[in-house]
């Protein structure tokens, strides 16, 4: 059987075995210098690899680039449009494991539940003393969600079930956020000196890079917690490291950083106040299963010229 040549680096077993022997995968190891993408059919981008026109005038047999996550900002899908090559992603299938993730860190950074970890496992945890690691109560809190988008709105669904006060910041009004989760629109700026849970659900893009910098910072409540489950560079990482170092605010988790990952001896992980993960927002098993089955899915119709199932257009 004559393979279908496709770029995929570290694609792991379940999704290799989802494409089956029809294709031959090639290593992307120098990638856009790889001579093997002079042959690449298609590249499936899985763990953000950056994929721009250098890379792409490089592959002139490319048809399709499929994306494993919705997240595009490591594509110049500009480019790929410009030559016709169409871009998918995996939209819809994440949001309600991007939204528990953010819960997740939500309720562990406000009830000191990893600092609380070490603790317990310590030789200092002698009795129970009620006077300790005394967090904040998520339950009844403001919260105000950066992206209302459709993770950002799984994430009012279910503070609504914590009773929470949702108002959001979006480059749109939101009429469903609005009347489903009662969420009421707000100015950056009011946002961010109303809330006790600053939550950023939103794409990375030239307007939200930097978005949460040092004025903002000063903008925010010294007991407010931030959760940044967008992307790194959405939060300038010098400013968050002042914030938390000098008491602008309480607490910050985060699943992205800025670089990713932060080089060891980053003055952030010095932080107890921080609590960081590694890109897990999507990390549950039936999501990835699903974002696979996508991927898969866009890589077929694109091989054979038909409109991608889940397309990126810009
Ligand atoms: C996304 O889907 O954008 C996540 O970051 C995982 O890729």
């Amino acid at each position: 059987m004559t393979q279908i040549p496709i770029m995929g680096d570290g694609l792991p077993q379940p999704l290799l075995e989802m494409l089956g022997a029809e294709f031959e995968v090639l290593p992307w190891d120098d990638a856009p210098d790889s001579p093997a993408l002079a042959r690449a059919e298609a590249v499936i981008a899985y763990g953000h690899p950056p994929v721009d026109g250098s890379l792409m005038d490089r592959a002139p047999q490319l048809k399709v680039i499929s994306n494993h996550g919705v997240g595009v900002d490591h594509i110049d899908v500009a480019a790929a449009l410009q030559r016709g090559i169409p871009v998918g992603n995996t939209p819809g299938c994440l949001d309600a494991a991007t939204a528990d993730m953010t819960m997740a860190l939500m309720l562990a950074t406000a009830r000191n539940v990893v600092v609380g970890d070490k603790y317990a496992r310590s030789p200092e945890f002698l009795h129970y003393d009620p006077a300790i690691l005394i967090g904040q109560e998520v339950t009844g809190s403001k919260l105000g969600i950066i992206g209302m988008g459709r993770i950002g709105k799984q994430v009012a669904k279910r503070a609504t079930g914590f009773d929470m006060q949702i108002t959001y910041h979006n480059r749109h009004r939101d009429s469903e956020a609005e009347s489903e989760y009662k969420a009421e629109y707000r100015s950056l700026d009011d946002l961010l000196a109303e809330s006790d849970f600053v939550v950023l659900n939103c794409p990375l893009t030239p307007e939200t890079t930097g978005l949460i910098s040092g004025p903002q910072f000063e903008i925010m409540k010294s007991s407010a917690i931030l959760i940044n489950m967008a992307r790194g560079p959405v939060v300038d990482p010098a400013a968050l490291f002042t914030a938390l170092s000098t008491g602008q605010i309480a607490a910050a988790g985060i699943d992205v950083t800025d670089p990713e990952p932060l080089p060891r001896g980053h003055e952030l992980l010095t932080l107890e106040n921080l609590i960081i993960t590694p890109h897990l927002g999507s990390a549950s098993n039936r999501t990835r299963e699903r974002m696979m089955r996508m991927t898969v899915e866009n890589l077929h119709a694109g091989l054979q010229g038909k409109p991608l199932p889940y397309s990126v257009d810009k």
